[in-house]
């Protein structure tokens, strides 16, 4: 018998002949992969352990966690945990099977759109598998190529890669700035006036952005529909649960609702989950129903996901106290990093940026530092994400922190800070954890 011997032909690239693929992506790891080595499993992939609470285990040790968007604490709620278990033991992980249009739908999916349309006071809810995924495709259903689409500069990228899918024109305002996406509005006006009218404006932006905190300035947004014709969708993953007076994000904060065309939300954040929905008129849901291709050619939300929204949403209507919770923690923290002198941005929301400065280097040192001998861990965004030389620590303070882990957290961040500017991180090298 002859031993099959493995081939391999050693690639030369020359003129005339295409790169082969894998190779190409090789040498191009992108923006995140090319920091792999140096910091996977430590600053990106690492894992935290244990029941999910403000103190879990990573890298075997205890530390004081900020960095999860478990606003209000449902992620191990004991009802939760409860209500999630007794829906997988009575319908296991598979049931509904297929598409929601083919097979994969029921009751319960549509009384959690019930549920949450009378929670957000909109007519109807149409729920999707994923934020993300539905997002992009709401979108993409959303419009054609005679339409122009406005969006706000820090979009997540969820709302990025929609327009990204969009073969009409897409006008960017700057970040927050109602004057620029006034006249993005009027260049979009003019653009779709010389072409004969054939089209109509998607404007969206997001209830709370998730990087600095800061709410999307919606009401000035809806106030601009009485000068021009055009509907606003809003992303609010980040307002609903922790917004407004009844949890129902940053709208009813603003008092708009109303004059949001689409609102949408992931569970992915206060609901400590995974799936999303849009609450919109009956006739769009509907469309979106039928024109969304994430959900007719994806498989539906599992029960024991719906179910288990069920008993978050009811959590989160009837517990305002999870809520008041959250905020007196959220005020402590951003109260006693602002008493000590740390810039916060423009925060009026519980994500919490804390603004330093410094090289690629000192930040990595500085986390470092933060989580091996302080036990704290949080994010932390630098360059390209945030400008050059800014070191962005985000603490997400949710219902399951103490006040007590707020002041272990205010002393750590003074000591490191004061680290920091005495140039105690200096390197130019990240510090790599092995
Ligand atoms: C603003 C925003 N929109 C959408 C999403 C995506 O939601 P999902 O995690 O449900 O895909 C996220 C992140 O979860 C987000 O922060």
């Amino acid at each position: 018998m002859r031993l099959k011997i493995p081939i391999t032909i050693k690639f030369e690239p020359s003129n005339n002949c295409i790169v082969d693929l894998f190779e190409k992506l090789l040498t191009r790891m992108g923006p995140l992969g090319q920091h792999a080595k140096a910091a996977e499993g430590y600053y990106m992939f690492p894992k935290l352990e244990g029941e999910i609470s403000s103190k879990m285990i990573f890298r075997g040790k205890e530390r004081l966690v900020w960095s999860l968007n478990n606003y209000l604490g449902l992620a191990n709620h004991p009802e939760v945990r409860e209500a999630d278990a007794a829906a997988t033991a009575d319908f296991g992980m598979a049931y509904p099977m297929g598409a929601r249009m083919m097979s994969g739908n029921s009751n319960y999916h549509e009384q959690l759109e019930k549920e949450l349309a009378s929670f957000i006071q909109k007519p109807k809810v149409l729920l999707v598998n994923y934020g993300y995924q539905g997002m992009v495709s709401a979108i993409d259903a959303l419009v054609d190529r005679h339409d122009v689409i406005v969006y706000d500069a820090e979009s997540h990228a969820c709302i990025v890669d929609g327009v990204r899918l969009h073969a009409g024109k897409r006008f960017m305002f700057k970040h927050n700035d109602v004057e620029s996406c006034e006249k993005q509005l009027q260049r979009a006006q003019r653009l779709l006036d010389e072409g004969g009218n054939r089209g109509s404006i998607l404007v969206i932006t997001e209830g709370v952005f998730g990087m600095t905190g800061a709410q999307g300035r919606i009401k000035e947004i809806v106030d601009l529909k009485s000068k021009y014709n055009f509907r606003l969708l809003v992303d609010d993953a980040h307002g609903f649960g922790a917004m407004g007076k009844t949890g129902a994000g940053a709208c009813e904060a603003q008092g708009c609702m109303d004059g949001v065309d689409i609102y949408f939300s992931t569970f992915a954040k206060s609901m400590a989950s995974i799936g999303a929905f849009f609450g919109t008129t009956p006739e769009i849901a509907d469309f979106l129903k039928y024109n969304m291709r994430s959900q007719i050619f994806a498989k539906s939300l599992p029960m024991p996901i719906v179910v288990g929204a069920l008993k978050r949403l009811e959590l989160l209507r009837t517990k305002p106290e999870l809520r008041e919770k959250l905020w007196t923690i959220v005020n402590a923290l951003q109260g006693g990093l602002k008493e000590r002198g740390f810039d916060l941005g423009k925060t009026t929301s519980p994500v919490t940026p804390v603004m330093m400065h410094g090289s690629l280097g000192e930040a990595t040192a500085l986390v470092v530092d933060l989580r091996e001998n302080y036990n704290i861990f949080c994010s932390v965004v630098v360059y390209p994400v945030v400008p050059k030389g800014v070191i962005l620590l985000r603490l997400i303070p949710t219902a399951a922190h103490t006040l007590e882990d707020v002041e272990v957290t205010l002393n750590a961040f003074s000591e490191v800070a004061a680290k920091l500017k005495e140039g105690k991180y200096a390197t130019n090298e990240v510090v790599a954890m092995s």
